[in-house]
């Protein structure tokens, strides 16, 4: 997949209100092509920003996170779909439920990947839910990528770490969006698996979502631009 490097990343519009969301949108203008909404402006309002944002022409990612039953799985993402988003996502928990959600998206445009592991998470939080092994995250991620692979998931969110091991694994178009990017400048919050926006698509990335190193600076334009000047190698 030969993208432009803007257009591989995807800004995560995590604000407290729409408002807030809409005039970071204003003020990105052109620059920002894929926007991606979450949870925390899904229970804002959020369902509404996103049918202006493709209506102003933006691709969106609504990172919707689901996970239940099969069948309200099915018909939760199937609902999704019909909002006309780019993509959207499910936890990868078990083959029944990700089976389920592919059936939800089939005769849609939506393309639909799964959570292996949230990249906040460490060996450490593994082990905490009695999952004992030195290489517990690489191991599940690994795990999850290839059982969604496996029930017709288009591509997996996974930390840069995991990016190359599951590239292998699973192939070159099985996509690969990676959140927990930073480049060395910026603040690491709370994300633990963090890489550079270089390296994330030197691993296999396709896609990157960044939230706060562009949202919360100073002058965002400029942060994107330090995002895809460190792709371009800049
Ligand atoms: O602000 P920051 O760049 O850390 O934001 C990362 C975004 O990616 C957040 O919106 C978060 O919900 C999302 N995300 C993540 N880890 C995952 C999946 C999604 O951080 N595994």
């Amino acid at each position: 997949m030969t993208l432009p490097a803007a257009e591989r990343i995807i800004v995560a519009l995590d604000f407290p209100t729409v408002d807030e969301a809409r005039k970071f949108v204003g003020q990105m203008g052109d620059t920002v092509s894929y926007y991606k909404v979450g949870l925390e402006l899904i229970y804002a309002g959020g369902l509404e920003l996103l049918q202006e944002l493709k209506a102003a022409g933006k691709k969106v990612f609504l990172d919707a996170k689901v996970l239940d039953i099969g069948n309200t799985v099915e018909r939760a993402v199937r609902n999704i779909a019909e909002l006309g988003v780019d993509m959207t996502n499910i936890h990868v928990h078990d083959t029944k439920t990700v089976k389920a959600a592919v059936c939800g998206v089939q005769g849609s445009n939506t393309a639909l990947v799964g959570v292996t592991v949230l990249t906040n998470l460490d060996n450490r939080d593994l082990d905490e839910q009695g999952i004992k092994d030195d290489l517990a995250v690489n191991n599940l991620v690994l795990k999850r990528a290839i059982m969604g692979k496996l029930a017709g998931l288009d591509g997996v969110v996974s930390s840069g770490l995991e990016a190359s091991t599951i590239r292998n694994q699973c192939g070159r178009s099985f996509m690969i969006v990676t959140p927990g990017i930073r480049l060395p400048s910026d603040k690491i919050d709370d994300q633990e698996r963090i890489m550079t926006p270089s390296r994330a698509i030197a691993n296999g990335a396709h896609y990157l979502v960044v939230g706060r190193p562009i949202t919360q600076d100073a002058n965002p334009r400029g942060a994107f631009a330090r995002m895809v000047a460190d792709i371009e190698g800049r």
